[in-house]
Formats: structure tokens, sequence, C-alpha cells
């Protein structure tokens, strides 16, 4: 048997509380046994039970957390789009340049015609950059190709790079990204043709499937035809709603039992409750509200009003928000939705585990794999305010250290 011992944990967050307002759960002067890759063990460090001997690493006074899951992320696609700064500092908006031939789909161009070692390659990158920055589990999603063979082609790659680890992946459809030049002016005909073309396809491929649901790309109405009938294909489903205007996609997601809406810029406290009776997940994307700087953040605290699940998620994609770090994320969703050092905390573990219908992640209990990250600090407040820097110090899979910041290492 494979025995670690982690001692002297100056705060060990569980986050296994019950339902959104109770999650967060910390111990103080802790200490966790991990057996062959699961907690099999954790409390105080004068509790440690004497007959656990093994490998004991001392982390002598640090912050240790569940491993981040990021719930929303576009981290598969090629090239980038710094281009796009002059535009927007010009005064262009996202959807000015998405509607001239731009933003996603010229990352559409670049995906189309980039090879699978390619965009492996980049992604790899990614997915490298987040975990060493403290993400564990994280969602990819498809949606830069908008071809039926070359969206499969995309999850075919984010099965691979799943694979290979050590993140864990949750892999989502979203065929139905945005309108391709091919059928320009005509989204419900592309959706039709998505829904014979692509739907019937990504069973074993992909657990969720995705839309942009927005004023001027795919409409509430189409939306749920698309959805329905993805759902009758055996799959989950969620939405990007609400990013640039209220649209009224808060109520289509309660209504289809979505495991979650996305973005909720401009979603109204009556959406959000609608949501919340549903167990539909509201991910909020902070980052990308401020990149794109429309001025409007997402009404997070009405959501928890509401008693819903907030995650917090990177949305990390090559436009609105290009980042592939959560981490860097949590001072600014303190700052910007007015979370507690608490909330911002459950937001980054739990909510997003229960966006992903992942409840082994983001908690640390006896049972579940033993994901986590050691903090360049020693106490849970540290990272929900210093921003800008990484203060991951180590990540550990299945109670196997996966990544080690130098720089971080006093
Ligand atoms: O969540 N809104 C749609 N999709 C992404 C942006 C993708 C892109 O600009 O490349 C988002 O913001
Ligand atoms: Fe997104």
């Amino acid at each position: 048997m494979d025995r670690v011992i982690i001692r002297h944990m100056g705060e060990l967050l569980t986050m296994d509380g019950v339902g959104p307002r109770d999650a967060f759960r910390a111990l103080m002067d802790a200490a966790m046994v991990v057996e062959d890759g699961h907690v099999r063990w954790l409390g105080l460090d004068q509790d440690l039970p004497v007959e656990y001997d093994g490998l004991e690493v001392d982390v002598e006074g640090a912050l240790v957390s569940p491993g981040l899951v990021d719930a929303h992320t576009h981290l598969l696609y090629a090239g980038d789009r710094s281009y796009e700064v002059r535009m927007r500092a010009e005064g262009r908006t996202y959807l000015e340049i998405l509607q001239a031939g731009g933003g996603i789909l010229s990352t559409v161009q670049k995906t189309r015609n980039a090879s699978d070692d390619e965009l492996l390659w980049e992604t790899r990158k990614r997915l490298s950059r987040a975990f060493s920055a403290g993400t564990t589990t994280l969602e990819v999603k498809s949606g830069y190709d908008l071809t039926a063979k070359g969206e499969l082609r995309l999850l075919k790659l984010i099965a691979r790079l799943a694979q290979e680890g050590p993140w864990r992946v949750a892999a989502t459809a979203l065929g139905a990204h945005a309108v391709p030049p091919e059928f320009q002016g005509r989204p419900d005909d592309f959706l039709v043709y998505l829904a014979s073309e692509y739907l019937p396809h990504l069973p074993g491929l992909a657990e969720v499937v995705d839309i942009f649901c927005e004023p001027g790309v795919f409409s509430v109405e189409s939306s749920r035809a698309y959805l329905q009938a993805a759902k009758r294909h055996g799959l989950r489903v969620k939405l990007h709603i609400d990013e640039l205007a209220d649209g009224g996609g808060g109520t289509l997601a309660a209504s289809l039992g979505a495991d979650s809406a996305d973005h909720c810029a401009f979603t109204t406290p009556e959406s959000f409750g609608a949501m919340a009776e549903a167990g539909t997940v509201a991910v909020i994307l902070p980052g990308t509200a401020r990149y794109l700087n429309h001025g409007h953040m997402a009404d997070a605290r009405a959501m928890l009003a509401a008693g819903g699940w907030v995650a917090v998620g990177s949305d990390g994609n090559p436009g609105s928000s290009p980042t592939d770090s959560l981490s860097s994320l949590m001072p600014w969703a303190a700052s910007w939705l007015r979370f507690t050092p608490e909330e911002v905390w459950t937001s980054v573990t739990r909510a997003g585990a229960e966006a992903l219908r992942r409840p082994q992640s983001g908690r640390l209990a006896v049972g579940v794999p033993a994901d986590f990250v050691v903090w360049d600090c020693d106490h849970y407040a540290f990272p929900t305010y210093y921003y800008g820097t990484n203060l991951v110090r180590e990540v550990y899979v299945d109670g196997r250290r996966a990544a080690v910041n130098h720089s971080s290492v006093l």
C-alpha cells in the first residue's frame, strides 16, 4: 500500500460542508493521511493516529486547499487574438469585432487550419500552466471549428489531453459557439445541421452540450429546441447566457434543468431564483466582464441570496478572457463580486465541482481522491487578497506531487 502523510498544515480547507452557504470548512494545525491516492484520514495534527506510518511530508504551517475546479474554459484553440487589443482601444466592441468576421471566427479559421499536433501542443501548454496555478479539475469546451466533423475532432483531442493528465478534464461540446461563415445570417439552419450531423455522435465523447445563447447570436427559442434535442440523446446541457445583454437565458436554463448557466452578467434576481430552485449552478466569469469592459458585473450576491451555488470560472479563451489561471481571479472575485474569503474559496472549489457534477472534486474528505494545493502562505484569506502572483507552491493529484513552483519556495 502506498501511504503519504501530510503534516503541520497551518490551515486545511476541507470544503466539505453541506450546501452552498455552508460548504466552507477549515481545520487549523491539521494532518492528512493519503492511501493509494485517496484521503484515508484527516484531522488535527495532534490527533494523528499512531498506527499511520509512512512517508511524511511536513508543509511547515502552509495553507492547504482542495485542487481548484475551473468549471468554464475554452482552452483548446490555435493562435491568439492580441491584435484585438488595438481594435478595442479604437472603441470597437466584442460583438462588432465578431460580426465583422473577427473575434471567435478568426480563431475558428486558425483552429481549422491547425494540425492535431499543433493543437495538442498549444493546449497542453495552457493546461500545464492552469495546473501550476492550482487548477486540478477543469472543463474544456470544443467550439472553434463549427463543422460537425471538425468539432468531433476537437472533442477527440480533448479526450487525448484528458488521458495524459495529471489534470482531470470534463469535456463539453460547444459546436453552437457562433454562426460559422457557411451559415452566415442563418443561425437556425446551423442548429438544425448540428442537431442532425453532430449531436448523435456526441455520446461517449462529451457529457454536456453548451450553446452561446445571447441576443444577436442564438435566441432563447432556438437554444431551447437545440438543447432539448441534445437531451434526447441522453446528454446533459448548459448554456452561456446574458454575457452582453439580458436575453432571458436564466429561465430557459432553469426550465431545462441545465447543469449550469454561465456568465450571467446581466441576469436578473428573478432568473437567479428560478436557477437556484432548479439546481442550475451560476458560473460567474468576472474576468470576462472586466476584460470586455462593458461595465456590468454579475449580481452574484442575488444568486447566493436565492440559495444557489455560485462558481467562479476563468472562461480561459483567446478573446474575452485570455488566461489559464483561475487562482489569479480570486482577489478579483472578492473585490468585484463582493465575496467574503469563504465565498471565494467555495466558488473556486466546491461550487465548480457542483457545476461539473463531479462530487469527488473540490473538497477533501475521507474517500475522495487526494487532489490538493499547498500554498505559499499560511492563511486562507491571503490568496483572496494578494493579486497578480502565483501563490501556489505545490500541486498534488491522487496524493502524488505533480507540480512544484520553485520561485515560491523560500
Ligand atoms: O465565453 N461567448 C462566447 N464564448 C467565449 C468567448 C470566446 C472567444 O472570444 O473566443 C466567452 O466569452
Ligand atoms: Fe465561455
